[in-house]
């Protein structure tokens, strides 16, 4: 078949806790990782040439080259120079849904889609390790994306322990539509002010005491018990990010409501949710917090635990 049509799930990050530097430079991390409901659709098509093109026609999303997406097809024009020559290259029409640098792995989950599609356009029947392999070359959240549905991710984040998929929480997330936070800004900053902090939990241990921390969220969520996993999310990074951009604490503060079982910001941010019970209370906070924000730069939206990665749907 010479097109695909495939679903690409944002992810929300339940735990993330920063427990030292690595030698490569990123950060050593322990982090908990749900796929939620919201999806960009990413559109493949065999155009028997041998360019890759990038179509998409939201303002905020990296010229082509420099756009995950696009790298992921490189990547397997590299990897895969014989079906290249069989097939050709590829147009890539990207349905942008999940909001952009927002700290819910927008960029990854369409890279992840382009690998997942290509693999099937291409005929090379890929194992879902062999995908988590390439993805790992093109970010740390890639390998997730792959998956998708709820697990603990060590070293740099590809490293995945998966666990029983949580279906029946909702979230409302909100983000201001011009606020985009750099990954690596939030890391690098995060370095200059707690980097002695994160150094001495390595020195004591290093992930045997980030699991220690971590471990109460993994029972609460194989108990599947909402109240404890509410109370229980947890991000280094809202650290350096909620002192720097009081938009975002502020929103974080609108959204501590009664009712809700928790909430944090989501990734590096921008993105603040609030997790709750259901899709109903879900529509209840996101109106009670719209009317007392009332901010027209603020935008919303309202998903569903899920346990689906890449979805190819044609
Ligand atoms: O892996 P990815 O390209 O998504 O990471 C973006 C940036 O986030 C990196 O360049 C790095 O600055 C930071 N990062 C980090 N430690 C990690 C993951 C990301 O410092 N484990």
């Amino acid at each position: 078949m010479r097109s695909y049509s495939l679903l690409a799930p944002a992810k929300i990050n339940l735990y993330l806790e920063i427990v030292g530097d690595r030698p490569d430079g990123y950060h050593e991390l322990v982090m908990i990782l749900q796929t939620i409901s919201l999806c960009d659709r990413i559109n493949l098509l065999a155009n028997c040439t041998d360019a890759i093109r990038i179509h998409c026609d939201h303002p905020q999303l990296p010229p082509a080259q420099h756009n995950l997406a696009y790298k992921a097809a490189q990547l397997m024009v590299k990897q895969f120079p014989d079906a290249f020559a069989q097939y050709g290259g590829v147009e890539i029409t990207i349905d942008k849904q999940i909001p952009v640098a927002a700290g819910l792995a927008g960029g990854s989950t369409d890279a992840a889609a382009v690998l997942v599609g290509m693999s099937k356009m291409w005929q090379l029947g890929l194992t879902l390790p062999e995908l988590q392999t390439l993805a790992t070359k093109l970010g740390s959240d890639v390998p997730f994306c792959v998956t998708g549905g709820t697990a603990i991710a060590t070293g740099r984040g590809e490293q995945l322990d998966f666990l029983n998929g949580l279906d029946n929480l909702a979230v409302v997330l909100a983000k201001h539509r011009h606020l985009e936070i750099s990954t690596a800004w939030a890391y690098q900053t995060y370095r200059q002010q707690f980097g002695s902090e994160s150094i001495s939990k390595a020195e004591n241990g290093q992930s045997g005491t980030a699991q220690i921390h971590s471990e109460p969220l993994v029972k609460a969520i194989t108990q599947e018990n909402g109240i404890q996993i509410g109370q229980l999310l947890h991000n280094d990074l809202q650290k350096v990010v909620l002192p720097a951009l009081p938009e975002v604490a502020q929103l974080r503060k609108a959204f501590q409501r009664e009712g809700i079982l928790g909430t944090m910001m989501s990734g590096s941010g921008s993105t603040v949710f609030a997790l709750c019970d259901s899709q109903l209370q879900a529509q209840q906070i996101k109106q009670d917090v719209k009317a007392e924000m009332n901010d027209p730069d603020l935008y919303f939206w309202i998903a569903q635990f899920s346990s689906a990665g890449i979805q190819v749907l044609a």
